[in-house]
């Protein structure tokens, strides 16, 4: 890069326009805290880019709270159980009556948009289509700064501190120091091919199917759109399914007595892989990592959005009390504190895939483990405690 052109200054810099980048930034305007997020991507590629869809009670409720809730209740729309398909048979599990709460399903490209427009409307700023960001001086007792080149010019933000929610391909991980971080990983050998279609949901609520040939599952996105995913290789080719293949496997897959499956015009597929992943520490010096920058899950149980959200909401209260009070002993523990609750998160993502996928590589005895699993859950009000507390999520602390 050539010599810098543009320089700037913030408390806190925040790499990455994704729910977490923008949920921190968010926060911390609240606590009156000045940020300034650096995103690589354009606001519209960051705005209609589909993935999860599932929002934790409390982190449905953090939205209502900081003022990003209203479109959310309008066009969102409250779950209070969902369903399990096995063996051809449909059980319901009822989280309100177990636990008392429910989940919102509600884009996450929706909550992104809404917080998009929340920043820019509260004269935050946030530069899209930035290149070469890197960070520096976050390990020394320096005053960290990140480089970066927006419309062609060499950029310096100069921070106290630098959030890095730039996601699991992002440069905010592989800057800590060498041998630093322990990786903990687990990939699974299957994917999901994911669909959406103009359909009406075929159910009012989720189902997970585990079916011999595979893992299935219904959601929904609107009123006339459904979200479907199947099981498949975790390398799939998209050309190995044609539409019409989609839609016979998911119908042999979900099919129940009672249940049709509606149909229609598939506008998005794509195949995710499958994977567990925690890095430790989620900080070095006056760096801290959130989000799907430190760890990731199978979206099994619906948790990367959310772990995300949890993240950031224990970093603006850290940030919050060093920033605001003087007092960093919450951002040394930002590790331990974000870990415990990861570890909840990861464990349940990965019980919820070990139990609802086919593995090639089963022998007899892991494939009985995984029907006792399954039929503990279903018939043991304490299984679907478990289950309920789990998916409708964790205190965020
Ligand atoms: P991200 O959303 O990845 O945001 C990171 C941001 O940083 C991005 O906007 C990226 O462009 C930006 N960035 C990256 N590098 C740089 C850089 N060098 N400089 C500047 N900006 C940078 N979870 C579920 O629970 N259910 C699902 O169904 C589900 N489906 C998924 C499907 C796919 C294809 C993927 C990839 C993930 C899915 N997830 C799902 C996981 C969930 O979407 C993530 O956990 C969530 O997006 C994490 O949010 P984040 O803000 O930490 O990271
Ligand atoms: C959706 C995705 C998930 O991974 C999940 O567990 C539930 C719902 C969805 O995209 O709607």
């Amino acid at each position: 890069m050539s010599s810098t052109q543009s320089h700037k200054k913030t408390r806190i810099g925040i790499i990455g326009a994704g729910p977490a980048g923008l949920m921190l930034s968010h926060l911390l305007h609240l606590s009156g805290i000045d940020n300034v997020i650096l995103e690589n991507r354009s606001r519209d590629y960051c705005e209609n880019r589909i993935r999860a869809g599932i929002l934790e009670y409390e982190v449905a409720e953090l939205m209502r709270q900081t003022g990003v809730g209203a479109r959310m209740d309008r066009e969102g729309s409250r779950h209070d159980g969902t369903n399990f398909l096995v063996n051809g048979e449909l059980h319901h599990i009822d989280f309100q009556e177990l636990v008392g709460k429910h989940v919102m399903l509600y884009s996450q490209h929706e909550v992104v948009r809404d917080l998009i427009a929340a920043r820019l409307e509260a004269g935050g700023e946030i530069i899209f289509e930035t290149s070469d960001v890197a960070v520096h001086d976050y390990d020394n007792g320096h005053s960290p700064y990140i480089t970066y080149t927006a419309n062609g010019v060499a950029s310096r933000l100069d921070c106290d501190v630098i959030a890095g929610c730039d996601g699991f391909h992002g440069i905010c991980r592989p800057a800590f120091p060498a041998g630093m971080i322990t990786e903990y990983d687990r990939v699974y050998p299957f994917g999901w091919l994911g669909i959406l279609a103009e359909a009406p949901p075929s159910k009012d609520e989720l189902i997970y199917a585990n079916h011999e040939h595979g893992f299935a599952l219904l959601s929904m996105r609107s009123p006339t759109i459904s979200r479907l995913y199947l099981q498949c290789a975790p390398d799939e080719p998209l050309e190995n399914w044609p539409d019409d293949r989609i839609w016979d496997e998911l119908a042999l897959r979900l099919g129940h007595d009672g249940f049709s499956l509606n149909t229609g015009k598939i506008f998005q597929k794509s195949v995710t892989a499958m994977r567990s992943y925690v890095a430790e520490p989620m900080q070095t010096g006056r760096l801290f990592l959130a989000g799907d920058a430190a760890h990731i899950v199978p979206p099994t149980g619906a948790k990367g959005l959310n772990s995300a959200i949890a993240d950031v909401a224990i970093l603006h209260r850290a940030l919050d009390t060093y920033i605001n009070k003087n007092d960093d002993t919450a951002l040394n523990n930002y590790t331990a504190t974000c870990l415990r609750r990861i570890w909840q998160i990861e464990r349940f993502s990965w019980w919820m895939t070990s139990m609802m996928h086919k593995f090639d590589n089963h022998v007899p005895f892991d494939a009985r483990m995984q029907t006792a699993e399954l039929n503990y859950l279903l018939t043991s009000s304490a299984g679907q405690m478990t289950l309920a507390e789990n998916y409708v999520g964790l205190p965020l602390h």
